[in-house]
């Protein structure tokens, strides 16, 4: 930890605070507090490459927001949110209970900071948990009592994977997994996925930067990306940049490579 950090009182036990986190990497790209040292200096060099990246950031978090929203609006009322990070303002069940104080979350992230994180944010809300799995079990984040008491899989639900699934390798199968989770569901269930979107060339660099120092980071095409909602009914306006997907205002595209939105993409996916 480099001195005169002011977190460590905070630091659970065990974690290597030395070593950067995705999950505090993220929270530092926001402005937030909850970083250490070493997580720093990876959003600083990502920064130093792309100053845009922290606009992607916030427009990632204004497109979760949307995003859920939407899904209570076709009458979501249960969230499994997978790789949830630490909160943050708007978090999905903040979102989805606004509109409905009955909607139900389970947080899912495999960094136990984000369990101790959202156990505080969570005190007192019956209807939310926050569990420390690995999506890339499907069957142990399922089977899991918070989930099995919170979520009726018997009803449509909506499967969050908001910025996880580039943090996955080719090798460990994104798509097969997702497949697991929407062959879990029932119809009328959504997936609703956004993704780094590869946009060469500076998109190159910044996943040389994020497989060298976090030792994850890919950036897909849109081609990719959409390939993950085979067999779903894709929503409009399908896979797109995140301010494209359904905003609140009508938005000016750019196609310039300097443009934030070019970073990431998003996508929601119905079962029929
Ligand atoms: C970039 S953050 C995104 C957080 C949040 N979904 C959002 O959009 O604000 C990705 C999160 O996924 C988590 N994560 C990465 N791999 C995971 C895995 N295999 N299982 C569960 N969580 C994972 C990280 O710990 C991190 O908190």
């Amino acid at each position: 930890m480099a001195e005169g950090d002011p977190i460590e009182d905070w630091a659970p036990q065990g974690i290597d605070v030395t070593v950067p986190s995705i999950a505090r990497v993220y929270d530092a790209m926001l402005g937030g507090k909850d970083n250490f040292a070493s997580d720093r200096a990876v959003a600083e060099k990502i920064r130093s490459v792309l100053p845009i990246s922290a606009d992607s950031a916030w427009q990632h978090r204004e497109v979760l927001a949307r995003g859920v929203r939407y899904l209570a609006a076709q009458g979501i009322d249960q969230f499994l949110d997978l790789g949830s990070g630490l909160p943050t303002v708007q978090n999905t069940h903040q979102v989805a209970q606004a509109d409905n104080p009955a909607a139900r979350v389970v947080y899912v992230d495999n960094d136990p900071i984000v369990l101790a994180h959202g156990r505080a944010l969570l005190a007192g809300d019956a209807n939310t948990a926050v569990i420390t799995a690995d999506l890339r079990e499907p069957d142990d984040v399922l089977s899991r009592p918070e989930v099995r008491e919170l979520i009726d899989l018997d009803r449509p639900l909506g499967v969050l994977m908001i910025g996880v699934l580039h943090h996955l390798g080719d090798e460990e199968d994104p798509a097969g997994l997702v497949k697991r989770y929407v062959d879990a569901v029932v119809p009328g269930s959504h997936l609703f996925i956004t993704h780094f979107k590869a946009q060469p060339p500076v998109t190159d660099e910044m996943e040389r930067i994020f497989l060298s120092m976090l030792g994850t980071g890919r950036f897909r095409t849109l081609e990719e990306i959409s390939a993950y909602f085979d067999g779903l009914e894709l929503v409009e306006p399908g896979v797109v940049e995140l301010p494209l997907w359904r905003p609140d205002e009508p938005v000016e595209d750019s196609p310039a490579a300097e443009n934030p939105s070019r970073l990431i993409a998003a996508g929601v996916g119905r079962k029929v």
